[in-house]
């Protein structure tokens, strides 16, 4: 079987099952516009259905026919946006560029968490973003207006806030403590439900650089669901494959319920600056998103 299930609801897809095979059986994988690529690090991290300590050759390797995957259901001009730490970055260029993709941007997400300090090394406080595309040109690139506060020796407003960079400096990461809120997900114990658990304002920011609307958005490596969160409310089709069942009926819920704190209007206002906002985030199928109750659709795929 290739997949276990798959489940839509809304404009979100799940599917449970392993991404490679989704990829292998090409007549049955959708086009998608945009991919977000956020797998396990390989840094020997607990997750349920996979080994997170594989030897580094059969990683990379992994990585590669991800990316070849991804770019063969690609439209032309479509994005990849592929988060790794930072001293894989070497890697991370070579797999996209081994497997066709055009290099446009290396993305630094600074969090805004404070960094472990090291003894023998600078403490590290941020991680890498590799931006390409299908092609020379993308597809779509909405060049995004934000605001962010005014550094403390700036004297004058500015009169129409500014256009986003390579720097990503105003996103912070999600955390079990005091700053976490309540977008990451908790188990009943108070535990962190998925330790590794993307900001929405993250996939907010990426979806809406590199699609409009009625695009579709693939997450092979799903957890918790985030982007499909992100992009179902932004009036996207959103597909996300998940090899942990535990983590897919997470994302079920996830969606179904739709809870405040997975709300993306509260992003909006950030990119107010921006000059066609309005054609590319449907205010209106987000509310009608989150204010009709889900009813999933279950249908067996093999
Ligand atoms: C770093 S996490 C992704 C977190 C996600 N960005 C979020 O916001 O929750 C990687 C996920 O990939 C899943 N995974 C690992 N190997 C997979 C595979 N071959 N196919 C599909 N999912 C896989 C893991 O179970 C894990 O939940």
């Amino acid at each position: 079987m290739n997949q276990e299930f798959m489940n839509t609801i809304h404009n979100c897809t799940i599917i449970h099952g392993d991404c490679l095979k989704y990829f292998s059986n090409k007549k049955s994988a959708a086009r998608v516009d945009l991919t977000f690529l956020d797998p396990p690090f390989n840094q020997d991290k607990e997750y349920n259905s996979w080994n997170d300590n594989l030897p580094e050759d059969t990683y990379w390797q992994m990585m590669k026919d991800v990316c070849a995957g991804v770019f063969e259901i690609t439209s032309d001009g479509g994005a990849i946006y592929f988060m790794q730490r930072e001293k894989n970055v070497k890697f991370v260029l070579q797999c996209l560029d081994k497997t066709g993709w055009t290099f446009q941007n290396l993305i630094i997400w600074k969090k805004k968490t404070s960094a472990v300090p090291c003894s023998y090394k600078f403490g590290k406080q941020y991680q890498v973003i590799a931006f390409a595309t299908k092609g020379k040109k993308s597809r779509v690139f909405n060049r995004l207006r934000i605001s962010p506060p005014l550094p403390p020796n700036y004297k004058y407003e500015r009169e129409n806030g500014l256009y986003l960079t390579d720097i990503w400096d105003d996103i912070r990461e999600l955390t079990a403590g005091y700053f976490a809120g309540d977008e990451a997900i908790k188990k009943e114990n108070g535990e962190r439900f998925h330790k590794q658990q993307s900001p929405l304002a993250l996939l907010v920011r990426i979806i809406l650089s590199s699609t409009k609307i009625g695009d579709t958005v693939l997450d092979p490596f799903a957890g918790t669901g985030t982007t499909l969160i992100a992009a179902g409310q932004m009036g996207r089709k959103a597909i996300g494959i998940e090899i942990d069942s535990d983590n897919t009926k997470g994302i079920q819920s996830r969606i179904e319920e739709m809870s405040q704190a997975d709300n993306v209007m509260r992003f909006y206002k950030e990119y107010g600056y921006t000059e066609n906002l309005k054609e590319i985030w449907s205010v209106d199928s987000m509310y009608a998103l989150t204010h009709k109750k889900a009813q999933p659709n279950l249908s067996l795929a093999l």
